[in-house]
């Protein structure tokens, strides 16, 4: 039941911190140690991985590319991602020393479950990260690794989403640890910042306010930009689903490095842009690419880690959200995506927990 809340969709958001805990915590041990449950890779089966691919459709996807960030980061594997229904009909490079990683919240999605099955048939080791427990993708894998977000009823995905990405982080620096790809003391700082970050999903969600408030001066919107740099480009494409799928408005998200290349012939005056500005290594460079819209009249809402006032110079409104690690960024900064998009729809009166045209589940090609 919806426990009070208006939608599904939004109890799901105010779920996360839960979701998160219950996904997180049972994998690691007193002393950080990771135990995933469901996977039987050895440091020799890591070993001899040359590739990573991860395949998947929709939000699923958008933690793929998340996943590939961590993966590559921290354990030093190239990774490819892939939407399923795509990769299906390539000839992708796969033999036994392939890993696929699937994601699926429902684990009955056609085409990922089609591009698993070629792979396996190729030789490839399975490996999912799946909501729903026993479901066809599970039982075609040879090793699954849980999300524990619950029964997720809005058609939009949330909690999953950010459970998923929870599961990617834990399968990341388990790869490298186990080949000791990363230094000890590393692997700790993240795991501790990991650890508490289900706190900084609450304090977000409770500024939830300030998401409303910037949704009723959105609400009438016909499109919208998102743009990033970093892993932010991730969150911008997911940031940019749940507009579309939830809210209606025609929305675009590219990497902040492309405006120039072509999208920027679009900005004019009035043109709302959502600039995702957490990753502290890149923000100078996410300034001027700001810069460059507000110049030619964008009204620019930035995401931003608390403390990077000077973002106001760009910006005409602000989010922050609590500080953390660039690489762990994508939990919180997608929690506000969520809830404009949230909002921005229920102001419309749209059908927020089933969006027009869409399925929970899509069993078809
Ligand atoms: C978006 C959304 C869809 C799904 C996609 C994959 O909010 O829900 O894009 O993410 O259809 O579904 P699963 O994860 O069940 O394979």
């Amino acid at each position: 039941e919806k426990e009070g809340f208006e939608h599904f969709t939004l109890k799901e958001i105010f779920e996360q911190p839960k979701a998160i805990r219950n996904t997180l915590f049972p994998r690691l041990d007193k002393n950080n140690d990771i135990i995933l449950d469901g996977i039987k890779l050895t440091k020799e089966d890591i070993e001899v991985f040359d590739r990573v691919y991860i395949v998947a459709c929709g939000t699923a996807y958008h933690a793929g590319l998340v996943g590939r960030f961590a993966i590559e980061r921290f354990a030093g594997i190239p990774v490819s991602v892939e939407v399923a229904s795509e990769f299906r009909y390539r000839d992708p490079f796969i033999d036994d020393k392939t890993l696929f990683i699937a994601v699926s919240q429902s684990g009955e999605t056609l085409d990922t479950l089609a591009a698993l099955r070629e792979a396996k048939r190729k030789g490839a080791r399975i490996l999912s990260i799946v909501n729903v427990v026993g479901s066809s993708v599970t039982r075609e894998s040879h090793d699954v690794l849980y999300t524990w977000a619950g029964p997720e009823i809005g058609v939009a995905s949330t909690k999953a989403y950010t459970t998923q990405l929870i599961a990617f982080y834990l399968i990341a620096l388990y790869m490298a640890r186990l080949t000791g790809k990363m230094p000890e003391n590393q692997y700790h700082q993240i795991l501790d910042e990991l650890k508490g970050i289900d706190k900084k999903v609450e304090a977000v969600l409770k500024k939830a306010d300030v998401c409303k408030a910037m949704a009723m001066l959105q609400k009438d919107n016909t499109s919208v930009f998102f743009m990033g740099r970093g892993v932010d480009v991730e969150t911008s494409f997911e940031g940019s689903l749940k507009y579309k799928e939830i809210s209606y408005i025609n929305s675009v998200a590219i990497a902040a490095g492309e405006l120039k290349h072509g999208t920027i012939a679009l900005i004019e005056e009035g043109t709302l842009v959502m600039a995702l500005a957490t990753q502290e290594r890149l923000f100078d460079k996410m300034c001027s690419n700001m810069l460059e819209v507000k110049a030619r009249g964008a009204r620019v809402v930035a995401i931003a880690q608390e403390g990077r006032t000077e973002i106001e110079k760009y910006a005409s409104e602000v989010f922050y959200i609590p500080r953390t690690m660039d690489e762990l960024a994508p939990i919180l900064s997608i929690i506000p995506l969520q809830l404009l998009a949230y909002y921005v729809s229920a102001a419309r009166g749209n059908d927020v927990d089933k969006p027009r045209n869409l399925a929970k589940s899509v069993t078809v090609e």
